[in-house]
């Protein structure tokens, strides 16, 4: 590729001389980033395909520039884009000097490479650049060679990681027109707010699929595109089908127990290779298994594990019908919730407690060795039976786990009571996603 050819891709993706769509602001991770860039370390984001990562660097960018950083001053490579052929080391270096020569930034450079994983041996020119001082670097990623792990190694303790989910019910809000600051806006627009909520649990919240018509059109082609491009042929899988199938089992079985030694026999492949998969799964950000609660770590790691898909859009159109089950799809709204919590606090960890009774408890919160909070979801506390089926396991566990610190999360219903000397909290779904 000569220079002309390249100049002509990147003046596309960069603020120079156009304007760029930057979309609906995201202040949570905007902030977060600015934080980060104030380190000087490289910063990586990462998160699902399609979950907002290009969108979010724009923002940054346009932030830079508001803060008085010049747009020349700023890089976007896009390594999706299809005119960029052979990426490689060599590439990217033109790349750059392509914008030096024709842009002539001065000042502090801020170089965004965007699916950086798309150049083979890119760390070796990051880290280069970084060492020298050349630009800070931040660089996004959604699929395994781009994984935590991975990266660490890559960047040996040189970066910042940012995880980015689909949108959290507040951001949802917002791309409602409905901005909730305070508990007076709050009440204001309760019934819209409890209306969103279905949308929000049927349909899930990646960008996209909130702002279009076209729900599960796009849901299909998401998921259809992350298991040929990043599972199937990455992985080189043999029997794509078989991998199909056991993806759309775990959708269909969000919030459900599961073991690699059952699905052995459904599927017919050895529990080693389902746990493989499994992995791949959960590497690129499709789905999370949680483990039981134990004080013995042999016990958690033989223990069924319970599965949650990343978005319950995607459950609800890969897997069961909605209509079903809302119980069990707001239980994974629940961990999804949690699990943008973990991510703002390391120490915090998220299990499920069941005993030999089968009596069970949807969420354990640890944080370093305290059990912090137990959670059930309930969205059927009409009858008496299910009500004392989930407070029963509730009382014993808050009993063997030492906490008092207990909550129903409800579809509509808000009380407090105290049962056996201890005390409930029931919070109603909205509320609670609001309140975190
Ligand atoms: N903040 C946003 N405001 C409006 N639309 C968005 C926003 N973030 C993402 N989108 C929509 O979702 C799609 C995917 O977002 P993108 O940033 O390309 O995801 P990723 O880079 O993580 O794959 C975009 O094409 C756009 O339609
Ligand atoms: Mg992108």
């Amino acid at each position: 590729m000569d220079k002309k050819e390249i100049l002509k891709i990147l003046e596309d993706w960069n603020f120079w001389a156009k304007e760029v769509d930057t979309g609906i602001k995201r202040d949570f991770y905007l902030n977060k980033l600015k934080k980060l860039l104030l380190s000087k370390q490289i910063i990586a984001i990462t998160g699902a395909r399609r979950v907002g990562k290009s969108f979010l660097m724009r923002q940054l960018a346009q932030e830079l520039i508001k803060q008085g950083v010049s747009k020349n001053q700023i890089l976007i490579i896009n390594f999706e884009d299809p005119r960029f052929s052979d990426l490689n080391l060599k590439l990217l270096q033109k790349i750059y000097e392509t914008y030096l020569e024709f842009i002539q930034p001065k000042g502090k450079i801020y170089i965004f490479l965007d699916e950086i994983q798309e150049v083979e041996k890119w760390e070796k020119w990051v880290l280069m650049a970084q060492e020298l001082k050349k630009a800070q670097i931040i660089l996004s990623g959604s699929n395994a060679k781009l994984l935590s792990q991975e990266l660490a190694t890559l960047l040996t303790g040189r970066h910042l990681d940012l995880k980015i989910y689909p949108l959290s019910f507040e951001e949802f809000l917002k791309f409602h027109n409905v901005i909730i600051k305070n508990n007076l806006d709050l009440i204001r627009n309760e019934i819209k707010v409890k209306s969103l909520l279905k949308s929000y649990i049927e349909n899930g919240s990646f960008p996209e699929v909130v702002l279009r018509e076209n729900k599960k059109e796009i849901l299909l082609a998401y998921f259809n595109d992350v298991l040929e491009k990043d599972l199937i042929k990455r992985y080189k899988i043999r029997k794509p089908e078989k991998f199909k199938d056991i993806l759309k089992f775990y959708y269909s079985n969000t919030a459900s127990l599961i073991t690699f030694n059952s699905l052995e026999k459904i599927f017919k492949i050895s529990a080693d290779t389902i746990e493989k998969f499994s992995s791949y799964f959960t590497l690129n950000y499709l789905l999370f298994f949680v483990k039981r609660f134990s004080y013995k770590i042999k016990e958690q790691e033989k223990s069924p594990r319970k599965v949650y898909a990343v978005d319950t859009g995607m459950a609800n159109t890969i897997g069961f019908k909605f209509s079903e089950n809302k119980g069990k799809l707001a239980e994974n709204i629940v961990f999804a919730q949690l699990l943008r919590q973990m991510s703002q606090n390391f120490n915090m960890e998220t299990y499920y407690w069941k005993d030999e009774k089968h009596w069970e408890v949807d969420f354990v919160i640890k944080e370093k060795n305290f059990i912090k909070k137990l959670i059930q979801v309930c969205f059927d506390l009409s009858d008496a039976n299910t009500k004392a089926r989930e407070i029963k396991p509730l009382i014993k566990a808050s009993k063997e786990l030492k906490c008092d610190n207990l909550l129903i999360i409800t579809d509509d219903f808000e009380h407090e009571e105290k049962i056996s000397s201890k005390k409930i909290k029931y919070i109603p779904l909205w509320k609670w996603l609001l309140e975190n």
